[in-house]
């Protein structure tokens, strides 16, 4: 067992007083890191642990990618920040090589500074451009937490509550997410023929009928990584366009690469109108964004407060960083790297899955994966609190594994390699075993930040 927990006095010292002074969500036990390198980062005492969820899944190259740090050390040097109603070659030449990503005519870029505020710009284009109303999203799905983008948003929790008028009515999330191991009949096509009737039916039956779009990804992650059939996101292309609405697709937790294809949405016969970026395209920068049709861009300039400026957006340094990613991104074929690396992960954790009982089901593509924690395969409950237990065992192992609810997320950067990978899924197997053995922990997990948020009331 590589890390026993027991942490310095400075450690424990940087602990309370981050409790006492910072005012944000903490898994327990409260590890401070001080450093980065490649899929490791290190706590303040030296430990070292992988990286599982890549920062906030935005860490595609890893931490001080040498090529990154040579460009925010070039672009701090030479230019930061600058008015957002002038330019740069960065900002420019990052949405060309995007555009060359798309399928045509997806090509033209809004910049924004988060996910949630490009999903905002998304919803301004699709009032713009169809002078409509409603946009629906789906059930499960997550966009944000600005006040539209939250609306849209409808993970579960405690997240909207409380926030009464502030968020859209919540007809918004009709649509019913083709979550086949949860769905109330065992048949994936008759599930996709009954989903599909149902968000029909809400469509028609609360909205205002003047549905602006329909937005939502096309894994949906945070509400459990649901992978649709080709079919049913098909069908969702064809239920906008009967109601002439566009489609947009929120790509921020999915783009560039790490699911085996360069957009997630290429795993599926199907085109949006808008697509949305943010954290791996921005390599850990504020270098999100909005990306459409020349005909939709034009369509909306001067409405809704579009084009979207703000302070920040297309800034030079995070547009140049964004852009070395990207490069390597191509250079380096990571898609085809998470393509090959994902049909053995994919086998690894299936085996995982047998010899585990509380792993009830394991989804995703690519080397973006989800382990679903129940407390018995039948009944499939979900199991918040093992998924805690197998968080806190994988610190232990040397693993730092972001658990919500009974979601347990495998998200490497994407630049891990084959030894890389085969290390982890051997921790992660061994972390299992030891929850599952109900190891002792010395630690209140029900305080540890999503088992906590799970306990709200209110
Ligand atoms: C799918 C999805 N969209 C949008 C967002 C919001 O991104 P941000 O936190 O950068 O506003 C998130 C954040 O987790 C997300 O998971």
């Amino acid at each position: 067992m590589p890390n026993d927990l027991s942490f310095s006095n400075r450690h424990k010292d940087l602990a309370a007083r981050d409790k006492e002074y910072v005012l944000g969500w903490r898994f327990e036990p409260r590890i401070v890191f001080e450093r980065g390198e490649g899929t490791r980062l290190f706590d303040v005492d030296g430990n070292a642990y992988y990286d599982m969820s890549s920062g906030m899944m935005s860490l595609t190259l890893g931490h001080a990618h040498p090529e990154l740090v040579d460009t925010i050390k070039s672009m701090a040097e030479r230019f930061t920040h600058q008015s957002s109603w002038y330019t740069n070659p960065w900002a420019i030449e990052f949405a060309e090589l995007l555009a060359t990503t798309l399928p045509d005519p997806l090509k033209m870029t809004n910049f924004a500074v988060t996910g949630s505020e490009a999903n905002e710009i998304a919803m301004r284009m699709a009032l713009g451009a169809t002078d409509r109303f409603d946009i629906c999203s789906m059930v499960r799905g997550l966009h944000g937490g600005s006040l539209a983008a939250e609306s849209m948003t409808s993970v579960g929790g405690a997240r909207r509550r409380g926030l009464g008028p502030l968020t859209l009515p919540a007809k918004s999330n009709c649509i019913v997410p083709a979550f086949y191991y949860r769905a109330p009949v065992d048949d994936p096509d008759q599930w996709d023929e009954i989903s599909l009737k149902m968000t029909e039916e809400l469509i028609e039956y609360t909205t205002s009928q003047e549905v602006a779009a329909l937005m939502l990804e096309p894994i949906a992650v945070p509400g459990g990584m649901i992978v649709p059939s080709d079919k049913w996101l098909r069908s969702i292309r064809e239920i906008a366009d009967r109601w002439g609405a566009l489609l947009i697709f929120d790509e921020c937790q999915l783009a560039p690469a790490r699911t085996g294809k360069f957009w997630a949405f290429e795993h599926f016969s199907v085109v949006p109108d808008i697509v949305t970026f943010g954290k791996g395209l921005t390599a850990g920068f504020a270098n999100c964004g909005t990306v459409t049709t020349p005909e939709i861009a034009e369509k909306t300039r001067g409405t809704m407060g579009l084009p979207w400026a703000g302070t920040y957006p297309q800034d030079p340094l995070p547009c140049a960083v964004g852009l070395t990613q990207l490069q390597i991104v191509l250079r380096d074929d990571l898609t085809g790297h998470a393509a090959r690396e994902g049909v053995f992960i994919g086998e690894r954790l299936a085996e995982i899955q047998a010899k585990h009982d509380c792993v009830g089901d394991v989804r995703g593509k690519g080397l973006y994966r989800m382990l679903d924690i129940v407390t018995d395969r039948k009944t499939k409950t979900p199991d918040a609190e093992m998924g805690e237990r197998i968080r806190y065992h994988a610190l232990e192992e040397g693993l730092l594994l972001i658990a919500v609810k009974n979601y347990v997320r495998f998200c490497p950067p994407t630049i891990a390699t084959h030894d890389e990978l085969d290390d982890m899924l051997g921790r992660l197997d061994a972390a299992i075993t030891r929850a599952e053995e109900k190891h002792d922990i010395d630690i209140d997990i029900s305080a540890s930040s999503s088992l906590a948020a799970n306990s709200l009331t209110r």
